[in-house]
């Protein structure tokens, strides 16, 4: 257990901050694929969590997280792209995880969810679809570590971006106090970043475009260098 340490977002420093989707990864080289973006940067590591329900692919549990907290000290970012997170947070908490992000769509109380993640020390992240507005998490944004606005639609990595979500990430930035961090996640790439750092985001998951890339250390300069560079 990692215990209480206050909101582990306070680790990742702010600006620009690249998280590596392990998605796109080779799960049979996970250790090696986590060296290799660390070492070229990687402020924290996204963890997608899919049960064939919420969406339609199956991706990884508890298990491959408590492997993960065993061999890293990068903070754990955990998707749970899950039909009823109520009942895996704990488990993801359990397992390592140090934020759970999980989505609008899945509870009728994400308030509960968002207190509970606090209380078990584990920072709380909400997430949406590209459909769902940005209105639908008003009474929930005061209280999240972390925003989540989604340029694909969940389910798969490889796609592409949704230039439709710039203006969603705009308005939740206006809605966000300074600390409070704004993430995207989906088609994340040289040519998308700037576009989304400029709207405001600063927490940049991508997946294919680091993993798939020829060097993944050097990807993760140039996507950062990208989105400090807002687009030129
Ligand atoms: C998609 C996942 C993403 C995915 C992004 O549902 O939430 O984290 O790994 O993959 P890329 O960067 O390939 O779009
Ligand atoms: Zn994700």
């Amino acid at each position: 257990m990692t215990g209480k340490r206050g909101n582990p977002w306070r680790r990742v420093p702010s600006g620009v901050a690249i998280a590596p989707s392990l998605l796109a990864a080779d799960f049979a080289h996970l250790d090696r694929q986590i060296d290799t973006v660390l070492a070229g940067g990687a402020d924290l590591l996204h963890v997608d969590v899919m049960d064939g329900h919420f969406v339609p692919n199956l991706t990884l549990g508890p298990p491959v997280v408590r492997s993960l907290r065993a061999y890293t000290d990068a903070l754990l970012d955990v998707h749970l792209m899950v039909t009823d997170p109520a009942t895996y947070i704990e488990r993801f908490a359990d397992a390592g995880a140090d934020s759970i992000t999980f989505h609008i769509e899945a509870t009728p109380d994400p308030m509960a969810l968002v207190a509970r993640l606090h209380e078990l020390g584990k920072g709380a992240g909400i997430t949406l679809k590209p459909n769902t507005p940005a209105t639908a998490l008003e009474a929930v944004l005061p209280a999240v570590d972390v925003v989540l606005v989604m340029t694909v639609e969940p389910g798969y990595g490889g796609q592409t971006f949704m230039d439709n979500q710039l203006a969603k990430i705009a308005e939740i930035r206006r809605r966000l106090a300074p600390h409070q961090r704004l993430a995207v996640d989906g088609g994340i790439t040289l040519a998308t970043i700037g576009s989304c750092a400029q709207a405001g985001a600063d927490v940049f998951i991508a997946g294919t475009s680091i993993f798939r890339a020829s060097d993944p250390a050097a990807a993760i300069g140039e996507l950062r260098r990208a989105a400090e560079g807002g687009g030129e």
